[in-house]
C-alpha cells in the first residue's frame, strides 16, 4: 500500500438522501453541492421526481425545486434502506404511492417504521416488509419512544409530524446520527432538540420548509476503509480530505485510536462540521465496541473487523443486533468471511468476537452487501484475498475500485 496519499472521499449517502427528500418537501429552490453519485441515492431522486419534485444538474450544483406531492404509483427503492424508510414518513401525510425493492430490501424490517406511522394514523397496506403501498391520511401528532436506535425510523417519525396535526415527539433513549434534526432545522422547520440524562426528546410540529444551499460532507463511512487500509499497515498513512465529522457518525475515530492507529483530525465548523483526517498504520490491538458507541459506528463494523483481524489480542461488538438486519446479516457475513481468509471470529447474537493475527488469504462472499465487498477488498491490500463481486460497491462508493487501485500504486 502507498503511504502519504491524499483521498477525497465522494458525498454523504445520508446527508445526500436527506438533501433530496427534504429538498423535494420544500417550498422553492435547495442548491446542492456534493451530492453523492451512487444508485442508492439516485433512488431517492428518482422517488422525488415522481411525487412531483424537479432535480437537475446545474454546474457543479444539483438544484431541486420541492413543491405539493401528488400520488406516485410504483416507487423501486433498489437496495436502499434509506430511500424506503425516510420515504414512508415523508409520504404518509402527503401522496400516495407502492414501495418495493430488490431481493435484499424486500427482507429488511419496516414494520419498525409502519408501527410508529401507524399510530400517527399513517395508513398502509401490505408489510411488515415491502412491498407496502401507502395511502395519504390525515395524521395526528404522538409521542414515539424509539424501540431500535435508528435514524431512519427517527427521520420518518419526524417528517410525518411535519405534515401531522399538532406535536409529535421522539423519545430517543441512545443517540443515532442527527442529519434529519441539523437539517431540517436549517430548513426552517418548527423542530426543538432537548436533551437530558434519560435521552434526547426532539418535537416536530406542521409547517413549511424553505430550500437552502447545503454542502454535503464527504461520507465518513466511506472515509473508514481507507482509514483501516492504514491503520493495518504500520508506519503507512493516508488523509482523507473533507470527510464528514458530525460526532454521531465519528466511533471509528475513536476505536481506531484504541486500537492503537495514530489519528489526526483538523474540523472545521458549519451545519454539518467536516475535516480532513489523516490516519497512520502502527501494531494495532483489540478492543471492545458496545452500547451508545455503536450508533456511532453502525455502517463500519465491517471494516473494524478488518483491522481487530489484523490486531494482537480479543475484539468483542456486542449490542450490535442491528447488523443481522442490514443490506445482508453483516454478523454472519463478516464472521464466514474472516473463516474463509484465515481469521479466528464467532458470531455472537448481538455481534462477533474477532481474534487478531493475520488474514492468510481467500475467497469471500459479499451476500451482496456492498460495505462486506469493500471491507475485504481493503484486507486484500495486506493478504491474498478476492471477492464473489464488486458490482454492489456501486450503491454508494462508485469510485471505491479507482481509488483501491491507486492505494495499491497500480492506478
Ligand atoms: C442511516 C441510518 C442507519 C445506517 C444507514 C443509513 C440513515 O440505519 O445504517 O446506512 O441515513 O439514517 P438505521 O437507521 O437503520 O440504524
Amino acid at each position: 500500500m502507498r503511504s502519504g496519499l491524499r483521498i477525497p472521499v465522494p458525498g454523504d449517502k445520508s446527508v445526500s438522501h436527506r438533501a433530496l427528500l427534504f429538498g423535494a418537501l420544500a417550498v422553492g429552490e435547495t442548491r446542492i453541492t456534493g451530492l453523492l453519485g451512487a444508485e442508492d441515492v439516485g433512488r431517492t431522486a428518482q422517488a422525488v421526481r415522481q411525487l412531483g419534485a424537479a432535480v437537475h444538474e446545474a454546474g457543479h450544483e444539483v438544484v431541486v425545486t420541492g413543491g405539493p406531492w401528488h400520488d406516485a404509483g410504483a416507487i423501486d427503492c433498489g437496495n436502499s434502506g434509506t430511500t424506503a424508510r425516510l420515504l414512508l414518513g415523508a409520504l404518509a401525510p402527503r401522496a400516495g404511492a407502492t414501495l418495493s425493492g430488490d431481493a435484499s430490501l424486500s427482507r429488511r424490517p419496516m414494520r419498525r417504521v409502519l408501527g410508529p406511522l401507524g399510530r400517527m394514523g399513517g395508513q398502509f397496506d401490505g408489510g411488515p416488509t415491502l412491498p407496502v403501498a401507502v395511502r395519504r391520511a390525515a395524521m395526528v401528532g404522538a409521542e414515539i419512544v424509539a424501540e431500535v436506535a435508528s435514524a431512519q425510523v427517527k427521520s420518518a417519525v419526524l417528517l410525518a409530524g411535519l405534515g401531522a396535526a399538532g406535536q409529535t415527539t421522539y423519545v430517543e433513549p441512545m443517540a443515532t446520527r442527527d442529519h434529519t434534526e441539523r437539517m431540517l432545522t436549517g430548513m426552517g422547520a418548527p423542530l426543538r432538540v432537548v436533551a437530558s440524562a434519560g435521552g434526547t426528546r426532539i418535537s416536530i410540529s406542521a409547517g413549511p420548509i424553505h430550500g437552502v444551499r447545503l454542502t454535503v460532507p464527504g461520507d465518513v463511512s466511506s472515509a473508514a476503509f481507507w482509514m483501516v487500509a492504514a491503520a493495518i499497515h504500520p508506519g503507512v498513512s493516508v488523509t482523507l480530505t473533507g470527510v464528514g465529522l458530525n460526532p454521531t457518525r465519528t466511533g471509528v475515530l475513536d476505536v481506531l485510536r484504541r486500537m492503537g492507529a495514530r489519528v489526526e483530525v483538523e474540523a472545521r465548523g458549519g451545519i454539518e462540521p467536516v475535516g480532513d483526517v489523516t490516519v497512520t498504520g502502527a501494531g494495532l490491538r483489540g478492543t471492545r465496541i458496545g452500547g451508545a458507541e455503536v450508533p456511532t459506528l453502525i455502517d463500519e463494523l465491517p471494516i473494524l473487523a478488518i483491522a481487530a483481524a489484523f490486531a494482537e489480542g480479543e475484539t468483542v461488538v456486542t449490542d450490535a443486533a442491528e447488523l443481522r438486519v442490514k443490506e445482508s446479516d453483516r454478523v454472519a457475513a463478516v464472521v464466514e468471511g474472516l473463516r474463509a481468509t484465515g481469521g479466528d471470529a464467532d458470531a455472537r447474537p448481538d455481534g462477533f468476537v474477532v481474534r487478531g493475527g493475520q488474514l492468510r488469504g481467500g475467497h469471500v462472499l459479499t451476500h451482496g452487501d456492498h460495505r462486506i465487498a469493500m471491507a475485504f477488498s481493503i484486507a486484500g491490500l495486506a493478504a491474498p484475498i478476492t471477492v464473489d463481486e464488486t458490482a454492489s460497491i456501486a450503491t454508494s462508493y462508485p469510485g471505491f475500485l479507482a481509488t483501491l487501485a491507486r492505494v495499491r500504486g497500480d492506478g
